[in-house]
């Protein structure tokens, strides 16, 4: 019986210290210590024997128990540790993954690109001032001195809304709404979006982005407008910028120009920018037709002034390198975040 008790006891410490888990040694210590256990069974056994072994064997029988159960002990804080261990290392960040990164916003390069620009006239002390893309045809071409068969009024040139109403094909339209709400001084710069049927190509775009001045005072000369442009196109491509004003036409301004700057790449050499020529073309200016003046109830003897009209795609086609217009208006997160 001895001998029994003691491989029970070797078998019970080797169970114990091989639990690998609290559940396993639960286990262990129901088959050996528990109610029906290995251990109580060998207890029963105390019966049978002679009535001078039954202390010693009952007292070696409680010794047992008693160390099984500090083993016992022992085992559960180990392995109750373990578990929180384990639980902590996968509750764990791993601090060597590579971050979720979040995403920075970038300005859209024709945004930029106007930002820039409004930047320099207000400096030169202009104000934004801005107008309604749907228009009257009154504001899209009659108050803009246009005669009542020009072609730019053609179904072919201009989305019409109705026979009187039109989105508008240029900024120009807003230089009459400022007029007609004050008095000189004027000196606006207005940004928007114009709308022409035009065929969509790598260089054209049904939608597109102006940036229209306009300035009346009294004494104002076509001098003030190649200053004011010679000092943007300085302001916006450095200080040996030049500027080139060819004769050009619209109906709402006389004498009315065409006006370009020397390549910001070559600086005129001629390069892939300005295809060899030395000049970007920026836009249309002139000093504003006294017809107009008249028709806002300006006092022509006394006011004159002048007016231009940049287009932003081309500009900012230029200056980032983007080959097709389409890219500026396809949402591809490729394109943008470039810039
Ligand atoms: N509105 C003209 C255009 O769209 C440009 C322009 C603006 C010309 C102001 C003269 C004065 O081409």
């Amino acid at each position: 019986m001895e001998e029994r008790l003691r491989d029970t006891a070797e078998k019970a410490k080797a169970a114990l210290e091989g639990a690998t888990n609290l559940e396993e040694l639960e286990e262990v210590r129901g088959v050996f210590l528990g109610r029906s256990g290995l251990l109580r069974d060998i207890q029963q056994g105390i019966r049978d024997l002679t009535a001078d072994m039954r202390p010693r064997v009952g007292q070696l029988i409680n010794q047992t128990r008693a160390e099984l159960e500090v083993i016992l002990e022992r085992r559960r804080t180990e392995l109750k540790q373990l578990k929180v261990h384990e639980r902590e290392e996968e509750d764990q960040i791993d601090i060597s993954l590579p971050g979720r990164s979040g995403y920075v916003a970038g300005r859209h390069p024709l945004l930029a690109t106007l930002n820039d620009m409004l930047e320099i006239f207000l400096g030169l002390g202009y104000t934004i001032a801005q107008g309604p893309e749907v228009e009257s045809y009154h504001y899209g071409f009659e108050a803009l001195n246009y005669p009542a068969d020009h072609p730019a009024m053609d179904e072919q040139m201009t989305f019409y809304i109705a026979d009187d109403v039109l989105l508008r094909s240029q900024t120009s339209t807003v230089q009459i709404r400022v007029m007609e709400a004050q008095e000189p001084p004027v000196r606006v710069v207005v940004p928007g979006r114009c709308f022409r049927r035009d065929t969509v190509d790598a260089t054209h775009s049904h939608t597109f982005h102006q940036l229209e001045g306009l300035c009346v005072d009294e004494g104002i000369t076509f001098a003030d407008l190649k200053g004011t442009l010679l000092a943007f196109g300085r302001a916006m491509f450095g200080e040996d910028t030049q500027v080139r004003f060819r004769p050009d036409f619209f109906p709402f301004t006389e004498p009315s120009a065409e006006f370009a700057v020397t390549c910001f790449v070559c600086s005129g050499d001629g390069c892939r920018i300005c295809k060899g020529s030395g000049w970007i073309e920026l836009g249309g200016a002139g000093m504003v037709d006294p017809n107009v003046l008249a028709g806002v109830g300006y006092d022509t003897e006394r006011y004159t002034g002048f007016a231009f009209g940049v287009g932003i795609e081309r500009f900012a086609m230029n200056r980032y390198g983007i080959p097709d217009m389409r890219l500026l208006y396809s949402g591809d997160m490729r394109m943008l975040r470039q810039f």
